[in-house]
């Protein structure tokens, strides 16, 4: 781990033991399974410093379950404040909202939204999430077999958010493409023309909105009254909208597509749970946990020193959650799907910022990998077929070619 010479990424006061002259997206890429190529990181300090921690910024990287979780907890030594680059990218003057703003202000905005995120409220939802579910297979369950990423597990999630936001479906195809462009364009310029594309029309939207709103929740946004008896301004609202379309598709995509890998090359698990569906609760938590997907990241806030290591404000945070859920110290035997693990995973964060959407998404992880049990037998990856992932902030599964029995 040590370095003979200090490399000009790594700031004086990083003790030259830890530093890490490593780009984590490679490492991570570095198996034909990134989340064990990942947990390679439990073998070493609980914290490190890293060339390239995210999209090319080096920064400290947390190794360890407990002091993530902590990490997540102690918003006033790690900000979510002005670390982050999309904003930056966009060049707006307003954050992420409220994922990207602290406590005081976090607590306020979040309470517009949590009414719509509770249990009860996404079990109003079920109905609608089913019919998505069966409309997209109803697409190619004649085929006996589909690209999974591609046919089901990306429009999945973009469904349920068009029709969470009041936006038309025939926008689907436009958000696939604007999707695949922000997250894997080939260029830093075709990225940002992307970010600025979505949010040109997430601007749209609002306008429209403002005339008549046409959700719930929509309406629940354009009418708050916050703390101080204002309304909501235009930008604090495009913070939310932008919150939800780069956190609640991309992460249940992922979750969902890495999961139906686990299925389909583990037939003795894909019978258990076809007959013990009783299970599926549990399941889905542990394939959460298995497959934890989200890289979270926090500004030091000031001078301090944490668990023995001098921190400096300022200092950039990369939070991996996929590394903490296989840390065997929170979760012993970390590789195994155990439906017996009484610890909760650390997927949807803690903290303040827990995931506001978990709910929803624990609801459309099981509705659709309980769909595809009971339409189909003998799920599996075809022979000679190959799945592509890439490990970028979020671990994402390209492409899964599956093939099935359909059920008699
Ligand atoms: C498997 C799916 C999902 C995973 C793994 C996930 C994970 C996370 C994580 C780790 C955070 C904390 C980020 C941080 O503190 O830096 C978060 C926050 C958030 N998520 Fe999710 N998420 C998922 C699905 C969703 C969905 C479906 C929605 C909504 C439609 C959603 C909406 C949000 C929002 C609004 C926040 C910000 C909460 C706050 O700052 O108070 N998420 N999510």
């Amino acid at each position: 781990m040590a370095t003979q010479t200090r490399p000009a990424f790594a700031p004086e006061h990083v003790p030259p033991e830890l530093i890490w002259d490593h780009s984590l997206s490679e490492f991570n890429s570095e198996l034909d399974d990134p989340f064990m190529a990942a947990s390679r990181l439990l073998d070493g300090p609980p914290l490190i410093y890293a060339r390239d921690g995210a999209q090319g910024r080096p920064g400290w990287v947390i190794a360890r379950h407990a002091l993530l979780k902590e990490a997540f907890i102690d918003w006033e030594h790690f900000s979510s404040e002005g670390g982050m680059d999309l904003t930056q990218m966009l060049g707006v003057d307003w954050n992420l909202n409220p994922v990207n703003i602290d406590p005081p202000m976090h607590t306020i905005y979040r309470k517009v939204l949590t009414p719509f995120f509770t249990p009860k409220a996404v079990g109003h939802m079920e109905e609608g999430v089913r019919e998505t579910c069966d409309e997209l297979i109803s697409k190619f369950e004649e085929k006996g077999g589909c690209d999974f990423v591609k046919d089901f597990a990306i429009p999945f999630p973009s469904m349920i958010f068009l029709r969470l936001m009041g936006m038309p479906e025939d926008m689907l195809n436009q958000f696939f493409e604007w999707e695949q462009k922000l997250l894997r364009g080939t260029s830093i310029e075709e990225r940002v023309q992307t970010g600025r594309d979505i949010l040109d029309y997430l601007i749209f939207h609002l306008e429209q909105q403002k005339q008549k709103p046409a959700t719930p929740l929509m309406e629940n946004i354009l009418n708050a009254r916050i703390a101080d008896g204002r309304p909501l301004t235009d930008g604090e609202i495009l913070g939310m909208f932008y919150t939800f379309y780069v956190g609640g598709l991309d992460t249940v995509y992922a979750t969902i597509s890495w999961s139906m890998r686990h299925i389909a090359t583990h037939p003795e698990y894909q019978q258990f749970l076809r007959d013990n569906p009783d299970k599926m609760d549990k399941a889905v938590m542990e394939m959460l946990r298995m497959f934890s997907v989200v890289s979270s990241q926090r500004r030091v806030t000031k001078d301090f020193v944490w668990h023995g290591v001098q921190m400096k404000e300022n200092d950039l945070v990369i939070m991996p959650i996929f590394i903490a859920c296989r840390d065997p110290e929170a979760y012993p035997k970390p590789n195994e799907m155990d439906l017996n693990r009484s610890e909760q995973p650390l997927a949807f964060a803690s903290g303040p910022h827990l995931c506001l959407g978990m709910h929803l998404a624990r609801r459309e992880i099981k509705i659709a990998i309980q769909t595809f049990l009971e339409k189909f037998d003998n799920i599996h990856i075809p022979e000679g077929a190959h799945y592509e992932y890439h490990a970028g902030p979020t671990f994402n599964v390209d492409s899964l070619p599956i093939a099935w029995t359909k059920k008699g």
